[in-house]
């Protein structure tokens, strides 16, 4: 299925070529440490019989691991369709093809084509559209539990980082672009669909936000 035009910049960036790396350097590894530790956040009564959406999902290594960890479903929403090959070998090798699936669609576009779910996960995501703030509100209005996102830590460093690399990417004829959102900002539209923070830590460049629907 053709990209829609959202889709067109991330395509040109995150090509089967990417998507096989990735799959090959998660058998080698599996999650890095700050995946590690937000997955670790979301606590078993949260997974317990979940559904999980990982927008953005890639390959689908953090809906295979909460899978593993008691959720009983999940699904990986994408605006590209080159992973999906990878996504499916990943899920039979854990044994999660029943349990797993994979679309191509943007969450921004349709939103009321994705169903809700208990858990909802933005990894590595919002940095890559300019509509990040507004991302992490609908994936919060989706989530009926959790929503755990990474994020690039809202620092100066970063933004010189993301603006020479944006400026590199330019000069190539990419029109991929990077962001750093403001966290309040992303703190707050999820809030603003009823969420709270209730977990957060970082590595050097990444930090994850854990949020929970309030009682
Ligand atoms: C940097 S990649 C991260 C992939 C994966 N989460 C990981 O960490 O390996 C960001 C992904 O978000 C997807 N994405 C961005 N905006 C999206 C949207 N509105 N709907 C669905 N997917 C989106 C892109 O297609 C891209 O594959």
């Amino acid at each position: 299925m053709p990209g829609c035009c959202r889709g067109a910049a991330c395509e040109e960036m995150f090509k089967p070529r990417f998507a096989r790396r990735t799959l090959k350097r998660y058998r080698k590894k599996g999650l890095d440490k700050l995946e590690r530790r937000m997955v670790a956040s979301i606590p078993a009564t949260a997974l317990d019989g979940a559904r999980v959406l990982e927008i953005g999902g890639g390959i689908g290594t953090i809906q295979a691991e909460l899978l593993a960890a008691g959720a009983a479903q999940g699904e990986i929403v994408e605006l590209v369709a080159a992973y999906e090959p990878y996504a499916r070998e990943l899920a039979l090798e854990k044994g999660l093809a029943q349990r797993s699936t994979f679309r191509v669609a943007d969450v921004l576009e349709q939103p009321e084509l994705v169903a809700p779910a208990d858990v909802v996960v933005l990894n590595r995501v919002v940095c890559c559209t300019p509509d990040g703030v507004r991302l992490t509100g609908v994936a919060a209005r989706l989530a009926m539990r959790m929503l755990v996102l990474t994020i690039p830590r809202d620092r100066l460093l970063m933004r010189v980082f993301m603006r020479v690399g944006n400026t590199v990417l330019g000069l190539l004829g990419r029109s991929f672009r990077a962001f750093v959102h403001p966290r309040a900002s992303l703190c707050a539209a999820a809030e603003a669909e009823g969420m709270h923070l209730v977990g957060a830590g970082h590595g050097v460049v990444w930090e994850f936000l854990a949020l929970q629907r309030a009682a």
